[in-house]
């Protein structure tokens, strides 16, 4: 299949997003900013079609239209590097050179993130910690991490580098709950090695626990340490797409393998007989487990390895619609032989935010045929793409 890319240019106007730190060289993680968000669309698209095409052979199928994000204001997620120095901090990021960058006026974030940055900064200030730096090996802030929920609320997490740190910042905790009532769950995330990842294992809680994201009828929680899609609107429409396949083909039993805090379960239990949602983290279980409870929903959940469970169930607890959405690297061989071996199942809706490895799943998924096919632009202004398809077993 081939898309062309229409001649609009009396829209770009409206469909570019101007960035003065992109404009000046400072920041360029948008590669894609400069191009007239139709044609983004359309060339995510053609990348996708033709990497599906290749595994689709002779049998056409159906591209249902692209679900677009906001231009702006759509991520709901910040991460920024600590930088500048104890008492003139920034926050953003850091170039190698050790020159701060200031990002809290970034286009792509939701405005009541960048509104709050100028609060924790002041916070972080007063502390007087100053920033861990990487090439000498020491400081103490690493990274602040801010989530926005759909009400508004923000869930706020410190990345430092030891307990001093802590101490420090929950000594002010309570200024800082003053100043931005918003935050409803604050933690420090303990970070003390020297390693290029955003986030150690240990979690301390300055206070609250969770933050409730409000997607149309269902609310989900989030922790501190669980996946959550970036784009929160293009996130609706991917879980309300799930819906709509599931509508179309009634199951009687669906399996959601890597269900995080739940997304899909939850929007596709009203239509289902049975759900059940698998998982490798407990707590992103535990959290889909309240969720559950609090909306009467008679999805179910578990903490294991998305293979090893699958590949213990008996004949007669195989789904007949399975849902997988896994991390990067796709669902591997050996559950894709398990999904080609298990008769049982007859749908597959599979969403994937690296298109590459989606196709190669597919590859294995022999005798299933895909019947449509959607982009998700849930990362805007970049290449990447979240492609979401149903497979029909042949
Ligand atoms: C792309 S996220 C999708 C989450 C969820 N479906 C959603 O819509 O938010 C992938 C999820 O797979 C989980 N995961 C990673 N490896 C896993 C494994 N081996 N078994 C089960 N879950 C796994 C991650 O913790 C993460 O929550």
């Amino acid at each position: 299949m081939r898309l062309t890319v229409a001649d609009n240019s009396a829209a770009l106007s409206s469909e570019m997003l101007n960035c003065v730190k992109y404009d000046a060289g400072l920041c360029t993680s948008c590669t894609q900013i400069q191009v007239p968000y139709h044609e983004q669309i359309l060339l995510k698209q053609q990348a996708a079609a033709q990497l599906l095409a290749e595994v689709a052979g002779q049998q056409g199928f159906e591209w249902l239209p692209p679900a677009k994000s906001e231009l702006a204001g759509f991520r709901n997620k910040a991460k920024f590097v600590v930088g500048g120095r104890g008492g003139a901090l920034t926050l953003g990021l850091v170039r190698p050179d050790g020159a701060p960058i200031d990002l809290t006026d970034c286009p792509i974030q939701d405005p009541r993130i960048n509104s709050a940055a100028s609060i924790l900064l002041e916070f972080l200030n007063s502390t007087r910690l100053s920033p861990y730096s990487v090439t000498e090996k020491r400081g103490e802030l690493k990274f602040v991490l801010v989530t926005v929920s759909p009400l508004g609320q923000l869930l706020v997490r410190f990345v430092v580098r030891s307990l001093r740190a802590v101490r420090k910042l929950a000594a002010r905790a309570s200024t800082l709950r003053e100043s931005l009532p918003e935050a409803v769950t604050v933690t420090v995330n303990l970070l003390p090695e020297h390693k290029a990842v955003l986030e150690g294992e240990e979690e301390l809680v300055l206070w609250g626990a969770e933050l409730a994201m409000q997607l149309e009828d269902v609310t989900l929680y989030l922790l501190p340490q669980s996946f959550f899609q970036t784009n929160t609107e293009v996130a609706i429409s991917l879980y309300q797409q799930a819906q709509e396949w599931v509508k179309q083909v009634g199951p009687r039993r669906v399996l959601d393998l890597y269900c995080g805090v739940g997304g899909f379960s939850l929007f596709l239990a009203p239509e289902a007989g049975e759900v059940q949602g698998v998982e490798i983290s407990a707590a992103a279980v535990k959290a889909a487990r309240k969720a559950a409870r609090r909306q009467r929903s008679n999805a179910r959940f578990v903490a294991a390895d998305a293979t090893k469970y699958a590949l213990q169930l008996p004949p007669n607890k195989r789904p007949d619609l399975l849902v997988v959405n896994p991390p990067r690297r796709g669902i591997g061989t050996e559950l894709a032989d398990w999904i080609r071996e298990s008769p049982e199942i007859e749908w597959v809706v599979y969403s994937s935010c690296n298109p590459r490895s989606l196709a190669a799943d597919i590859a294995r998924l022999k005798n299933f045929r895909i019947e449509s096919a959607r982009l998700f632009d849930m990362f805007a202004h970049t290449a990447h793409a979240e492609v979401a398809v149903l497979l029909q077993r042949q």
